[in-house]
């Protein structure tokens, strides 16, 4: 049982990676496709969970980076920058560590969650809080590294970041043995949409695949500029991570949408935040807010009678819940504690 070398290894062939280069690699990637029992029971459907979470920093953004930071080191650069949510950031942080490359972070004040921080922080990354949305800081981190070229920008507007985040798409047709029928995922600044409809298209063309899935993206309804045709001027979402107006990869989300036949819905906090809980509490999988909006997705589309019975579905849930504690234990109220006792225990219990 060989162990899993890391993404850049497993499908070097259908990447953009130099025959003498060395990946720059946590061992990203290879992550688990799970059944998810109860979502498959309340849809009629076959559903899974690609759980991204799972990653070496929690995220689907180590995909990305570990390209991004190995073609940053293969070009010489010696340092790295981008504009994040939080995730971006801390897989940034811990790549451009393991290059021996320096990293600044431009992150939106006050807007990131907690564990996100604390990963920047923790990998020695330069930490920039901007007093502007995750919009403004992309447009920071486009113009300074377009001025100072030994900085590499490793945001998803940099092509290999879709590159390694497409193997995602590899690897569900690599388990199920076919695509699934319908993919819901989180949107925000629509990188990573983009990637999976890129992995399966190749996959389609060279004839691995027969049908590509509906690609179906979800949005916060507070940050829907896909959903509503226009940029978002001030984006407000509990889900940090998609809290974005203007997505850089808007023409490649909607390419996706209709090649594939797909839909962008939104939905609301409520919504995401029911979603984040069921998927939690019934299916054994803490995610984070922003990733349960594909859960959330998918409960709208069997809501709205728009799915068939057993049809295969695949509900990419993007980051690791414990990144963001403090959403999961919003008014979770204080208990007082009982004596070190069996019958206190008990009597909590309810079993007296
Ligand atoms: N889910 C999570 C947990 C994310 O962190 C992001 C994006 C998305 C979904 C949306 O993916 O941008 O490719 O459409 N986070 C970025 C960041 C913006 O800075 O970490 P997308």
């Amino acid at each position: 049982h060989r162990r899993w070398p890391g993404l850049i290894e497993a499908y070097r062939d259908r990447l953009p990676i130099g025959s003498d280069w060395e990946p720059v690699t946590l061992y990203e990637g290879g992550t688990p496709l799970i059944h998810a029992t109860h979502l498959s029971a309340v849809t009629g459907c076959e559903v899974y969970l690609k759980v991204e979470g799972l990653n070496p920093t929690g995220s689907f953004k180590d995909r990305g980076m570990t390209m991004a930071v190995t073609d940053a080191k293969a070009r010489g650069q010696k340092a790295v920058l981008c504009a994040s949510t939080g995730n971006t950031s801390a897989s940034a942080a811990a790549y451009a560590t393991r290059a021996g490359m320096g990293c600044a972070v431009l992150i939106p004040q006050g807007k990131i969650a907690a564990g996100k921080l604390a990963q920047a922080v923790m990998h020695g990354a330069t930490i920039i809080q901007v007093d502007g949305n995750f919009d403004d800081c992309l447009e920071l981190a486009r113009k300074t590294t377009a001025t100072y070229a030994e900085i590499g920008l490793v945001n998803s507007v940099n092509p290999v970041r879709i590159e390694g985040q497409k193997t995602a798409a590899f690897e569900i047709v690599d388990v199920l043995g076919r695509a699934p029928d319908l993919h819901f995922l989180p949107v925000g600044n629509a990188g990573n949409i983009t990637a999976y409809w890129k992995g399966y298209t190749e996959y389609h063309a060279d004839g691995v695949l027969s049908s590509r899935p509906r690609m179906m993206g979800v949005q916060a309804a507070g940050a829907a500029p896909l959903v509503d045709g226009a940029p978002v001027k001030d984006p407000e979402t509990i889900a940090t991570a998609i809290r974005i107006g203007a997505p850089a990869s808007w023409d490649g989300a909607v390419a996706a949408r209709d090649e594939s036949g797909g839909t962008f819905r939104k939905r609301t906090d409520e919504q995401i935040l029911e979603a984040y809980r069921t998927v939690a509490g019934k299916d054994g999988v803490y995610v984070e807010p922003a990733s349960a909006a594909s859960v959330a997705g998918l409960l709208d589309a069997h809501a709205n009678g728009e799915l068939q019975a057993g049809q295969t579905i695949v509900c990419t849930v993007t980051g690791n819940g414990l990144k963001d504690p403090d959403t999961a234990l919003l008014g979770v109220p204080e208990v007082e504690p009982v004596p070190v006792d069996p019958s206190a225990v008990a009597g909590a219990l309810g079993l007296q």
